[in-house]
């Protein structure tokens, strides 16, 4: 017999926009059901962001002691090559990926959010039907929000397979490959690419655009070049990749540039890392008669579809397809159905590259603020001024912050860094955008020594044309 549930709130998808928004529609004291077809987590917990930085650090780890055997370093010598056991790395990355799956489904629980496991399909925009383990569950509901995300976008001449793996297979396998060939030099190729590279993988990167991580300006991409170049990794630009071939010699893969030369590379296993989609398909979008934007379901400030009642967060509404933007989607929407006044209008949405060395990027950068034209001063700052940066061996990377702000006020438009470690301190950059922060602000505030975000006052103050250390 099919269970009925009637709901305030219909959270589809489980992932960080749809579990805060339940959450947080749960703590207002809104009924809310939440199905989701696979994990409590989504991709980012569970094959996405959560376990590649698990994987980053295991490779890195590793990397690291390599560099301890035989004459040693920093007086650690280790008198053999450490050995490396990708399955049992995996199996650790796994125990967190349960914690965390564990925890959502924790705080669900406490804010009497109802979880249905199963997928749900929409018959109209507030009715679905959830198929579980248990049978049918017909669900309906005041309000839905379609957190649904999305799903790796692939290449039709190179399907996915044994050897050709997206991100979500790359993050499972148990033998490191000797030969590993990446499409697309983008965030996830990168991240994990390098992070197979530190494993022993031999790596070859095939980008179809002129340069790598497009999103960030080439003097933040040049000491992840660097990195790169040190380590003899291949980096084919303007190169698309064409098929797979398993010949006599072995496989390759089948590239073409774009004047049109083609070459083989050979490589046991492809990674493709060539974008996300939204995830638009198979649970009856097309009957919820809601207005598309390109690929993407089309929303207001509010995160309102055309439909009354139904909403849409996170990857499923659009660019950054990032965690920490569904999110805060999820948050405000919960909060506009219980009645609050809210619109999604942040000065700034952080991205952070997990890459050797790390990237961090809010807001403007100088070639966005002058294409505005905006007339700005910037101020730039080496971590290899930095004491903390060079006690911990951070410093020799050609890492920087760089601060972009208004020239007539000095409001700060955008702070963008790239080094070791400097994801961490991508909080105290968002926070000066979204506080109006102007470089006097950032120079003022007295920051702890040692520690590496003694460079973000630096750096204003060098915006000022005052720096101390440089
Ligand atoms: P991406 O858009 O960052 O990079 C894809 C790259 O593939 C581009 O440089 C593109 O030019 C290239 N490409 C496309 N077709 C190609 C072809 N046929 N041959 C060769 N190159 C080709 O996409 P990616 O890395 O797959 O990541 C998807 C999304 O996941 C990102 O947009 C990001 O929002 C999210 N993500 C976020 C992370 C973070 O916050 N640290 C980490 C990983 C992913």
């Amino acid at each position: 017999m099919t269970e009925k549930i009637e709901t305030d709130v219909l959270v589809v998808g489980g992932g960080p926009g749809g579990y805060v928004a339940a959450i947080r529609a749960g703590q207002l004291g809104l009924k809310t059901t939440l199905v989701e077809a696979d994990r409590l987590g989504g991709t980012c917990l569970i094959r996405g962001c959560i376990p590649s930085k698990a994987m980053i650090h295991v490779a890195a780890k590793f990397d690291e002691l390599s560099h301890h055997v035989g004459a040693g370093k920093l007086g650690i010598r280790l008198p053999q090559a450490p050995q490396f056991d990708l399955g049992q790395a995996v199996d650790w990355k796994e125990t967190i990926v349960d914690k965390l799956n564990t925890g959502v489904a924790a705080l669900l629980k406490r804010a009497k959010v109802r979880v249905v496991l199963g997928k749900a399909v929409f018959s109209d925009a507030k009715n679905c039907i959830a198929s579980t383990a248990n049978g049918e569950v017909a669900i309906n509901a005041k309000h839905v929000i379609l957190a649904t995300g999305s799903i790796v976008a692939g290449l039709p001449s190179i399907p996915y397979g044994e050897h050709v793996w997206s991100s979500t297979e790359a993050l499972l396998q148990r033998d490191v490959p000797k030969r590993l060939a990446v499409i697309g030099a983008g965030y996830i190729g990168l991240e994990l690419g390098m992070a197979y590279a530190r494993m022993g993988s031999q790596l070859v990167f095939v980008e179809a655009l002129d340069r790598i991580l497009t999103l960030f300006d080439r003097g933040l991409t040049k000491p992840v070049e660097n990195w790169l170049k040190q380590r003899h990794i291949d980096v084919h630009l303007n190169t698309r990749a064409q098929a797979l071939i398993d010949g006599p010699d072995g496989r390759a893969l089948e590239v073409k540039t774009t004047d049109g030369t083609l070459s083989r590379l050979y490589c046991d296993k492809v990674l493709i890392a060539v974008g996300r989609k939204p995830a638009t398909q198979g649970f009856g979008l097309e009957r919820m008669a809601v207005d598309m934007e390109g690929p993407f379901v089309k929303v207001d400030a509010q995160c309102r579809t055309s439909m009354r009642g139904v909403f849409a967060i996170g990857d499923l509404v659009g660019e950054p397809m990032l965690a920490h933007k569904a999110s805060a989607q999820g948050e405000m929407v919960a909060e506009i159905i219980a009645g609050h006044r809210r619109a999604f209008a942040p000065v700034a949405i952080p991205a952070v590259c997990f890459t050797e060395p790390e990237l961090v990027g809010v807001g403007l950068t100088p070639d966005d603020a002058k294409a505005q034209g905006i007339d700005i001063i910037v101020g730039q700052f080496p971590f290899a001024a930095n004491g903390r940066s060079l006690a911990m061996q951070a410093g020799a990377d050609g890492g920087f912050v760089r601060i972009t702000a208004r020239a007539d006020n000095h409001l700060v438009l955008g702070i963008h860094a790239v080094g070791a470690h400097v994801s961490e301190l991508s909080g105290e950059y968002a926070l000066a955008l979204e506080m109006g922060a102007r470089l006097e602000d950032l120079s003022g505030t007295i920051h702890a020594h040692p520690t590496m975000s003694e460079t973000l006052p630096e750096a204003a103050l060098a915006a000022l044309g005052h720096a101390i250390h440089s």
